[in-house]
């Protein structure tokens, strides 16, 4: 029998959830039954509500894996991008492997302390440091702020002086290549926020020399995110080797070089390239620099480890379009109403997808917005009570999540083998506002 239903985005792509499945490695289709690892994932809907995210733990030890085996060869750090994914389950999994950790807050820099992590082995990235995150950071002992202007620099050689500490800095600089991707998650470009020009890099870094309380340790770029080419990552460390190059010119040594993170991953039929050719293309250039090298990846490893489960409320058949309201909204994973990110949506059952009765639905949330979908005009046999499964959900899915229209967050969820632990519950209206206060005058 075939299970075969034909299910396609707006551009057109065709998504089989078989042989969607079929290469995502946590997910199978077992008898008709969705599961991650061994669990079925309805099971899952039933045990725990729905809207739940779901984890499968051994997709996120093997993509972290293919990073250590694929560069096993140099000297290297993978730093986590907590911002993916930060809940204490997936970091401290990922500690107890040995991962370092890339912070852009003093709160991510709290979780991995919590989860276990080493703050040794933690990269502090983003544009505007606080004092109080300089100082926490300090404190706590991290091993590097990656520093994107000068202003920063003088900030926190100012609290490192204050604590009597000295702090170990990268200059993000930004390479101005092109990342080829959607323009809110290009950050490589000299039109954006990010780092600091390669023009004005050699005087920042001359400034730096010159300030008793900071140590010069790298260089590092992030160029963008859901790269799908090595062509933007060679680019930038082209012009990052050049710089290195006119530092030690210039009589400064670094020691390492962080390529930040970026590596797409498949959504629908994306193609991205494979974490061992991304090394292969890499490693000539990076054995010759002879530099311990970082990455900072969150998405590649943490997406298709995660689906976000999510159950058929109403059908609503219009004139002009049919709409499946489901309960999952835009206050659970904004992706697709912030960047018109397409992403698979696949029935936990086959059976009742192939009841022979598809037609076209946007999937769409209960909340008061327009924008309010997952996905438009897909393909698919819906009936009220079915569960459908967003797979590509476990990066910056929980994480963007928010309480708008008063909505409590999902549960999540992690699994591994035929086991599963709700690793954050559901959470309860009373709780979302029982800090706010009536107005008392
Ligand atoms: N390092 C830095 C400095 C970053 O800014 C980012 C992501 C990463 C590492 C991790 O990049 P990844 O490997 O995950 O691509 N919310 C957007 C993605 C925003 C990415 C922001 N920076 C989305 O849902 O597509």
């Amino acid at each position: 029998m075939s299970h075969s239903v034909l299910n396609a985005d707006s551009q057109g792509r065709v998504i089989n959830p078989e042989a969607l499945v079929a290469q995502l490695p946590a997910l199978q289709y077992v008898d008709g039954a969705l599961c991650l690892e061994e669990v079925d994932v309805a099971s899952l809907a039933k045990t725990y509500g729905t809207p739940c995210y779901v984890y499968s733990k051994q997709a996120i030890l093997n993509v972290y894996k293919a990073y250590t085996d694929s560069f096993a060869a140099i000297d290297h750090q993978i730093c986590y991008a907590v911002k993916a994914n930060s809940n204490l389950a997936v970091l401290g999994i990922l500690a107890q492997a040995g991962a370092g950790f890339d912070i852009v807050s003093s709160g991510e820099l709290a979780r991995v302390l919590a989860a276990g992590g080493e703050a040794s082995r933690v990269v502090f990235s983003g544009v505007g440091k606080r004092t109080d995150d300089i100082r926490y950071a300090l404190e706590a002992g991290i091993g590097c702020f990656n520093i994107e202007s000068d202003s920063e620099l003088a900030l926190i050689q100012g609290v490192a002086a204050e604590l009597g500490k000295t702090a170990a800095i990268s200059l993000r600089v930004n390479p101005n290549v092109d990342a080829k991707t959607h323009p809110y998650i290009s950050t490589g470009l000299k039109d954006n926020k990010f780092g600091i020009s390669h023009e004005k890099a050699l005087s920042v870094y001359q400034q730096a020399a010159a300030m008793p309380n900071i140590r010069i340790q790298g260089i590092d770029c992030h160029i963008g995110s859901q790269l799908t080419e090595v062509a933007p990552f060679i680019d930038a460390l082209d012009k990052l080797i050049e710089l290195i190059d006119n530092l030690r010119t210039n009589g400064i040594e670094l020691e390492h070089i962080d390529l930040g993170g970026g590596l797409g991953v498949q959504y629908i039929d994306e193609t991205p390239i494979s974490i061992a050719d991304f090394a292969a293309a890499l490693l000539p250039k990076l054995t010759q620099l002879g530099l311990k090298v970082f990455f900072e990846p969150g998405r590649s490893i943490v997406a298709n480890a995660g689906l976000l489960l999510t159950r058929v409320d109403v059908l609503k058949p219009t004139e002009h379009k049919n709409f499946a309201i489901v309960d999952a909204a835009m206050n659970d994973l904004i992706r697709p109403a912030l960047y018109q990110a397409e992403m698979a949506i696949i029935p936990s059952q086959l059976a009742t997808a192939t009841a022979g009765n598809e037609c076209t639905w946007d999937i769409v949330g209960a909340i008061c917005e327009t924008g309010d979908f997952l996905a438009k005009d897909r393909v698919l046999s819906l009936a009220v009570g079915d569960v459908l499964a967003v797979t590509g959900a476990g990066a910056y899915g929980f994480v963007m999540s928010s309480n708008y229209n008063t909505r409590p967050r999902s549960a999540e969820v992690m699994v591994s083998e035929n086991q599963h632990q709700l690793v954050r519950p559901r959470e309860q209206v009373a709780e979302l506002f029982a800090t706010e206060q009536l107005w008392q005058a």
